[in-house]
């Protein structure tokens, strides 16, 4: 966000007390501050007692900067958490899921009894598979309920999942498997979107051409396309899970067990496998969702509209949610499957009470028209939540009037895959709200906003946000790189978490998020990393050299923007140059994903640099943003920056 665009959001700040009819049936109390404040590790030991434990833990944390445990003697299953703890409570009969297909009229009700039936055949399937105690097994999957499934056979047995976003490319997905060297994949022949079936299996297939360690390959039949089958590698779900015995008898594994490796981006060009373990994890998922949805597991239909291939849906659609026993919308399909009202419909239809989206979705829906919303009764619908990326106020005030009809709290929440949960939020019934701050830490976590020399800022001043205490959801690491990872959390401020990103408390003491301060882009939400759109680039045979930014972008947050000089003269007639352009988007698209494909490619002679050689990209972002040029004095050739605003006007590619 430029500064401009903030000091005008700041200005027309609202505040929104919390409402009083909410506030008396809240799940949090106002004392909730300062209960968890007085002694934040017992606190959380408190809240541990939301598990079903096999041994109760005596510990609590151990820390050793930056390497932290949480509850570390005690013994659990995450699986049984979040199915069989509620079918023994006698609620198998109620709906875990009510699965939402792309096509309407495609749906599957799911109780936890079923659940628990699917997952234990799983298990078993898996077991017989050869998947063992802490194998890696990667999953890439669309959203259907067998994803769901997968993750919480595959975490039953103690073994590591790593959900890899199937919208990414075979390239991304064998990158990943080789990383954590994972041994299985589960997967589907395909996908639906809008309607038309789209291949997955074929993505494996290229994919796992470099992974010889995949023993074995478990799909899911979805669309009924024609696959490729390699015999003996790869085994069909409906003929290896649904034979199994739906009975299937748990171990119980350490706190700190490893439960999942989640890829993102960071500043290199090689993703991060952050990963997490399953106490702490387990806790903070279910303590936060609990006070933050103010989840009433009776009544509630929540739904998490975000894919399982994020930190988000592990949390919020899959953990969090399971242990708290609430009924939930899955939901397969695009925004607009089946027309522009389809969110609207289903929040209709499966009388959904709380809705928690991007703020991008929001934009996209905003953009279409309030009249689509405005033809359903959403009535239904009692608290609003968004996460992702900062929300401008606007996106905020019409997701207040035209979706929440003016009564619904809204909930910003603030986290990161690293992070585990949520962190910074408002509490609904208790904190007031501002359309575009995230307000407040959760109870119980501790977060700062400090300059560059790691002092905390005064009131309404703006710095770097860090964590400052150990929080039990936390990151143990990146997979195979502890350096890497003191490196990049630890070392910009001893001993606080470093963020990446930009924050500013207003007068009254509240939080303001300000997007990304390294080289890390949020596209509609998803993390990406400028070096890993010029690693793709520059892999391309004809590219000499790219500069990526991340330029601000009305709908998607952010979009990408690449400036790239070739290595030969591509031609120069314009027609050449648009073909260039087009073939280095599709090869951006082939390596990452197609939601990585630049919004822009701007093909130019030279890029600007600083006499020591480093692309200016400050000055980059300025001319993808049409803003007036900085300081240029330190630039070997100044001329370099006007001349690619100049190009920026006639040869640039243009949108979707
Ligand atoms: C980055 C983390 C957390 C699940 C989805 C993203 C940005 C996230 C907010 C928010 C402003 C936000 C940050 C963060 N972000 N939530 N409410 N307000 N920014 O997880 O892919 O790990 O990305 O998303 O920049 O660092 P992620």
């Amino acid at each position: 966000m430029t500064e401009a665009k903030l000091e005008a959001w700041l200005d027309e700040t609202r505040v929104f007390a919390p409402s009083p009819e909410f506030a008396k049936q809240a799940n949090a109390q106002p004392s909730i501050y300062t209960d968890a404040a007085a002694d934040p590790v017992s606190w959380w030991r408190k809240q541990a007692d939301r598990l079903v434990w096999h041994k109760q833990p005596t510990n609590t944390l151990e820390w050793e900067i930056p390497f932290a445990k949480w509850f570390s003697d005690g013994t659990l299953n995450a699986s049984v958490n979040c199915v069989d703890r509620h079918v023994a409570a006698g609620k198998g009969d109620k709906v875990a899921y009510y699965w939402v297909g792309d096509a309407e009229s495609d749906s599957r009700t799911i109780t936890y009894q079923e659940l628990q039936d699917m997952v234990c055949q799983a298990a078993n399937a898996l077991t017989e598979l050869g998947v063992k105690k802490g194998d890696r097994v990667a999953v890439y999957m669309p959203m259907i309920p067998e994803a769901v499934v997968a993750m919480l056979a595959i975490v039953r047995l103690g073994a590591i999942h790593s959900v890899v976003f199937a919208g990414f490319s075979a390239d991304a997905l064998s990158s990943r498997i080789l990383d954590s060297d994972c041994t299985f994949v589960v997967t589907a022949d395909g996908a639906f979107r809008r309607g038309a079936a789209s291949a997955l299996k074929p993505a494996v297939d290229e994919a796992l051409e470099s992974c010889p360690n995949v023993k074995a390959v478990l799909v899911v039949k979805r669309t009924a396309g024609d696959v490729h089958w390699t015999d003996g590698r790869d085994h069909w779900w409906h003929e290896t899970v649904d034979r199994q015995s739906t009975s299937h008898v748990p171990e119980f594994f350490p706190s700190e067990h490893t439960m999942f490796i989640m890829y993102t981006s960071g500043t290199t060009a090689k993703p991060k496998g952050i990963y997490h373990t399953t106490g702490g994890y387990l806790t903070q998922v279910a303590t936060t969702q609990d006070y933050i949805f103010d989840l009433k597991p009776d009544t509630d239909i929540l739904w998490t509209a975000a894919d399982i291939g994020w930190i988000t849906g592990h949390s919020y659609i899959v953990y969090g949610s399971l242990i708290n026993g609430i009924t939930q919308v899955m939901y397969e399909g695009l925004p607009d499957s089946g027309g522009k009202d389809r969110w609207w419909k289903i929040i209709e239809q499966y009388k959904v009470s709380i809705l928690y989206t991007a703020p991008t979705t929001i934009r996209t829906l905003m953009k279409w028209g309030k009249e689509f919303p405005a033809g359903h009764d959403l009535s239904s619908l009692r608290l609003l939540g968004t996460v992702g990326e900062p929300i401008n106020p606007e996106a905020w005030m019409w997701y207040r009037e035209n979706i929440g009809g003016s009564r619904c709290p809204i909930v910003d929440t603030w986290w990161q895959t690293e992070t585990g949960a949520i962190m910074i939020t408002p509490l609904p019934g208790i904190t007031a709200t501002k359309p575009g701050a995230a307000m407040r830490p959760f109870p119980g976590i501790g977060v700062d906003v400090v300059d560059n020399n790691g002092d905390s800022v005064g009131n309404g001043e703006g710095g770097y946000l860090v964590i400052t205490h150990p929080w039990p959801s936390m990151t143990r690491g990146i997979y195979g790189d502890p350096e890497r990872y003191r490196e990049t959390y630890w070392s910009r401020f001893p001993g606080k978490y470093f963020a990446g990103d930009g924050a500013k408390r207003d007068e009254d003491g509240d939080l303001w998020l300000l997007g990304r301060i390294d080289d890390v882009m949020n596209i509609s939400g998803h993390r990406l990393s400028t070096t890993e759109v010029e690693h793709a680039l520059v892999g391309h045979p004809a590219v000499a050299e790219a500069a990526v930014v991340g330029a601000s972008d009305d709908t998607t947050g952010q979009a990408i923007v690449a400036f790239v000089t070739l290595r030969m003269s591509a031609g120069d007639e314009e027609k050449d140059q648009a073909a260039m352009i087009e073939e280095l988007r599709q090869h951006v698209a082939k390596v990452i994903s197609p939601i990585a494909k630049p919004r822009q490619i701007i093909l130019t002679p030279d890029l600007p640099k600083t006499r020591s050689g480093k692309i200016m990209r400050r000055l980059l972002r300025d001319v993808a943003e049409n803003r007036q040029l900085g300081d240029v004095t330190t630039l070997t050739d100044p001329t370099v920056v006007n001349m690619i605003a100049d190009l920026m006007d006639t040869h640039s590619s243009g949108d979707e």
